[in-house]
């Protein structure tokens, strides 16, 4: 099949966030901590020694927000709800002014025309069940499930796509392996036990979903197409052990049915022996994948059997971000493909696709000229687009992100944003690629090749 030159009628084009990164207002009517509000806290936890306790104001400054949104003529929104606004210990007595702050923002974005896309955890776990273990107990894959009944039940019938996680393998590596997300954990063993329990409690959603709702659930999971260095043979296995412990350990088991045999290699004792019974539950048929893409990476045999991550090796003549990762649009195109292949032909969105620059200063007119962004949606954009023509059934492109805001371990420093928001005042200014991406919104796409 030839690429078409346009997006199919009826392409999905969103923006997204998440909860701990812009709502601020972390203990507001009632809501209990979250381990991300109680690590950013710690001293040394994030490089510009910030928090989430103000970030976007989103919380407080919802119908500005969804203003905006309709300007830049966003058919969908993807964002998450804060667990520990809900449900303040994690289980047990539920906080019904958490649910009302949701409730009004999904009728509120109803109301504007956009579809709301909610994900249940982007990464905010109540703070009182990292104490009892978190993500390494079993049980939090069921106070996950019991989390999502209630919202299922309460709001389910205010948006007809929901998903369950966020990017597992961000939470198991940079949470429990590299420490440099909350719980802060480094940790060999618990880090395959996390992974395994994430996916369980993803699969106890869709069930908890099933029960309540005739709409669909998907999962997110953020894929990085793995390079070999050279065509040696160490350098080969090296980029499979990483593809296998970054990509098919999330994937491999909800659609084939077992994890990857290189993870034995990787964690070694620690891999765990899952039962038969966990195996069948991971394999609950959900309606949509999600992926979130940004780069690739390119790896050499370290004589480490734990894949590299943090220094992959430098192209010469490639562009980094500032977060130091490859711009690589080929990749997303090669990811897309290569879901289909090994997968099958689950409908698809790009749940995320941004890129963190260094943004220059307003102009004097109060214009944002992010020329790198805009180049940089424009080649992945066109790589989406290339991909369907090759047959992929890509339903959606959401753009990572809406607005600056609190990139994780890395605080304010990095911004991802179609909207420059000055943290001093919280006012709002479209970009440069907020007006290309709503062109292409208009346009069907039809834009992106335009100057
Ligand atoms: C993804 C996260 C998202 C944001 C982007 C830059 O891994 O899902 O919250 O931090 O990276």
């Amino acid at each position: 099949m030839t690429d078409v030159a346009q997006f199919p009628p009826g392409f999905l084009w969103g923006a997204a966030t998440s909860a701990y990164q812009i709502e601020g207002s972390p203990l507001a009517d009632g809501a209990g901590p979250s381990n991300w509000h109680l690590f950013s806290h710690r001293d040394g936890t994030i490089s510009d020694a910030s928090n989430g306790d103000i970030a976007c104001d989103h919380y407080r400054r919802f119908g500005e927000d969804i203003g905006l949104m309709r300007q830049l003529g966003l058919q969908a929104y993807r964002f998450s709800l804060s667990w520990s606004r809900i449900f303040p210990a994690g289980t047990g007595k539920i906080n019904q002014k958490g649910l009302d702050f949701y409730r009004r923002l999904l009728n509120a974005l109803l109301d504007a025309g956009i579809q709301p896309y909610p994900t249940l955890f982007h990464w905010d776990l109540p703070a009182a069940l990292d104490e009892r273990g978190g993500w390494t107990n079993s049980d939090c894959a069921h106070w996950l499930a019991d989390y999502a009944q209630t919202v299922f039940g309460a709001l389910g019938g205010l948006a007809e796509n929901w998903t369950t996680l966020n990017e597992p393998w961000v939470i198991a590596d940079a949470g429990f392996l590299d420490g440099i997300h909350a719980p802060g954990h480094r940790s060999l063993q618990e880090t395959p036990l996390v992974a395994h329990n994430l996916l369980r409690a993803h699969a106890l959603a869709v069930q908890a979903f099933r029960a309540e709702s005739n709409g669909r659930i998907g999962i997110v999971v953020n894929i990085e197409p793995k390079y070999a260095a050279s065509d040696q043979r160490g350098d080969q296995t090296a980029a499979e052990r990483a593809h296998a412990y970054m990509n098919r350990q999330y994937l491999d088991p909800l659609f084939l049915g077992g994890y990857p045999d290189e993870l034995a290699e990787v964690f070694g004792d620690y891999w765990p022996r899952h039962n038969e019974a966990d195996m069948r539950l991971l394999r609950t048929p959900f309606d949509f994948l999600g992926v979130n893409y940004y780069t690739r990476s390119v790896n050499r045999a370290d004589g480490n059997n734990l894949p590299v991550r943090a220094s992959p090796v430098a192209q010469p003549g490639a562009e980094y971000t500032e977060m130091g990762w490859e711009v690589f649009p080929r990749g997303l195109k090669e990811t897309l493909l290569w879901i289909k292949r090994r997968y099958g032909d689950i409908p698809l969105y790009v749940t995320e696709n941004g890129a963190a620059f260094k943004d220059p200063p307003l102009t004097a007119q109060g214009r944002l000229h992010d020329a790198r962004r805009v180049e940089y949606y424009r080649t992945h954009l066109n790589a989406c687009r290339e991909a369907i023509g090759s047959g992929v059934n890509l339903k959606g492109y959401f753009a990572w992100s809406l607005f600056d805001n609190f990139e994780w371990s890395y605080g304010y420093s990095k911004r991802f944003g179609l909207i420059h928001v000055d943290f001093d005042t919280q006012k709002r200014i479209f970009k440069d690629s907020a007006y290309f991406f709503s062109e292409a919104i208009l346009s069907n796409g039809a834009s992106i090749d335009s100057d």
